[in-house]
């Protein structure tokens, strides 16, 4: 017999069935809520509402668990590659060797992008925001390829056209800002590898690519691949419930990624601890300045909406930053801060009582500046891991037979009907 929930609501009761997820999660589906009561629901910022059925990815925030189509991030992080994650995430399994190969063959041959659309790159201002860059060429490559048509084969020629093409196309901005020559992609290098010789090859001082340091990226992109229904997914989702192409999707999920709540947070924790230290300001400082209710400071890299323990990703990367520093023999003023701070803020009964752990952008930034990344592109480091979470996370609204236009409603708290007053009456 279906579960219900019953709500009583002057003096009648109303029954809406209980679902359950495969997690046991439990949600009330209220689809028939404004048609047998007249009422919506108000739920700010959406923390107690479900989206959507989805089956790519789960999290338990109190427990700090993370799993991809099942799998655990931290058996992904040590044992599988970003490509291979990529698919499992986009095609629900992973793959057969087979599967690979020629998912591979297929990022390698998407891989160039139309000679045509490099005078964007050279046109835009050399001091743009390569999130807004990277945002734009995504929307343009709409105008350089076809609409999609609901075919298989084309739906995984575009996904990984865009999986492909967006690695060159961050790398592209770089190179163009810098007033360098572009680098093209080699067939002979895997997805990450191929990354890092776009950025840092260059005809006269050649890049050797060092195991550790792709290691690493492979890492910190799968650490981003997914997280179900954050900021930017909903976004994704919701242009493609309008269903707006599947460029402009993905675009706007990037838009949404840039903020310093979301995906810009890499950017802002690095800003923060370089400020930090150039002021020669102290710890305690600016955590009492994030626990000040007068003063609208976040301590950034800290707290998450879902997780209410420590983020499992920060503490795969925290890890990895270590190594990968002890490697590199790079000493940073910058990692010693955060030690410090995720010290002082552990420690401190406002954050604990608020349950504020560091989240992954706390470490990112420092991985990602000992591999060289200028800290304006971080957030793009980010945009490229979640690229196949988004896709995923499309393509299963897109596949959807009872999929719906996304159109939340409103408590409307504005004027009663007035009339209008000619200006001079005014
Ligand atoms: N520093 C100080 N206080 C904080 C912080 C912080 N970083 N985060 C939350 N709080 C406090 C907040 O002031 C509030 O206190 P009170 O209840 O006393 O008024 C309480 O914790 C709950 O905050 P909230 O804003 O209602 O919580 P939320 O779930 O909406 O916020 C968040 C989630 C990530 C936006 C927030 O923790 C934040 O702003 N963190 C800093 C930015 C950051 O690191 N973002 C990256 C998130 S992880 C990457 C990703 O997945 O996008």
């Amino acid at each position: 017999m279906e579960k219900t929930v019953q709500l009583i609501y002057e003096g009648k009761t109303y029954e809406f069935p209980l679902i359950t997820g495969s997690e046991g999660e439990k949600a009330i589906d209220i689809g028939s809520l404004r048609k047998q009561t007249g009422l919506v629901t108000l739920d700010p910022g959406y923390a107690n509402t479900g989206s959507c059925l989805s089956a790519i990815t789960f999290m338990d925030g109190e427990k700090g668990i993370l799993r991809y189509r099942g799998i655990p991030i931290e058996e992904l992080a040590e044992k599988s590659s970003f490509v291979e994650t990529s698919f499992l995430l986009i095609n629900g399994h992973l793959p057969s060797r087979e599967e690979l190969k020629n998912f591979s063959v297929m990022l390698n041959d998407q891989s160039l992008v139309h000679e045509d659309m490099k005078v964007f790159f050279q046109n835009f201002p050399r001091a743009s925001h390569p999130m807004g860059t990277l945002s734009s060429m995504v929307t343009a490559l709409r105008s350089f390829y076809p609409e999609l048509q609901n075919v298989e084969e084309e739906l995984n020629m575009t996904v990984t056209r865009l999986l492909s093409k967006v690695r060159t196309m961050a790398t592209m901005s770089y190179k163009f800002t810098r007033g360098h020559t572009i680098v093209y992609p080699r067939p002979d290098l895997s997805y990450c590898a191929n990354f890092l010789n776009m950025m840092f090859n260059s005809p006269v001082k050649p890049y050797v690519i060092d195991d550790d340091v792709k290691k690493a990226l492979e890492v910190f992109w799968i650490l981003h691949a997914d997280h179900e229904q954050n900021c930017s997914t909903s976004t994704v989702r919701m242009v493609g419930s309008g269903q707006a192409n599947f460029y402009a999707s993905i675009s706007a999920g990037m838009s949404a990624l840039w903020g310093p709540l979301h995906g810009g947070a890499n950017q802002a924790v690095i800003e923060m601890l370089a400020q930090l230290h150039r002021e020669k300001g102290s710890v305690k400082q600016i955590v009492a300045r994030a626990k000040d209710k007068n003063d609208p400071f976040r301590l950034m890299g800290f707290g998450h909406r879902v997780y209410k323990t420590y983020d499992p990703r920060a503490k795969i990367i925290k890890v990895l930053g270590d190594k990968l520093l002890d490697k590199l023999a790079v000493s940073d003023p910058l990692l010693d801060l955060a030690v410090e701070l995720e010290a002082v803020a552990l420690s401190d009964d406002y954050f604990i009582d608020h349950n504020l752990y560091p989240n992954v952008d706390f470490y990112s930034g420092i991985v990602l500046r000992a591999i060289g990344i200028p800290t304006n592109m971080f957030t793009v480091m980010f945009a490229i891991g979640r690229l196949p979470g988004w896709i995923a996370q499309w393509k299963e609204g897109f596949d959807d037979p009872k999929g719906k236009l996304n159109r939340p409603r409103q408590i409307y708290t504005g004027n009663n009907e007035m009339h209008y007053i000619p200006i001079d009456q005014r």
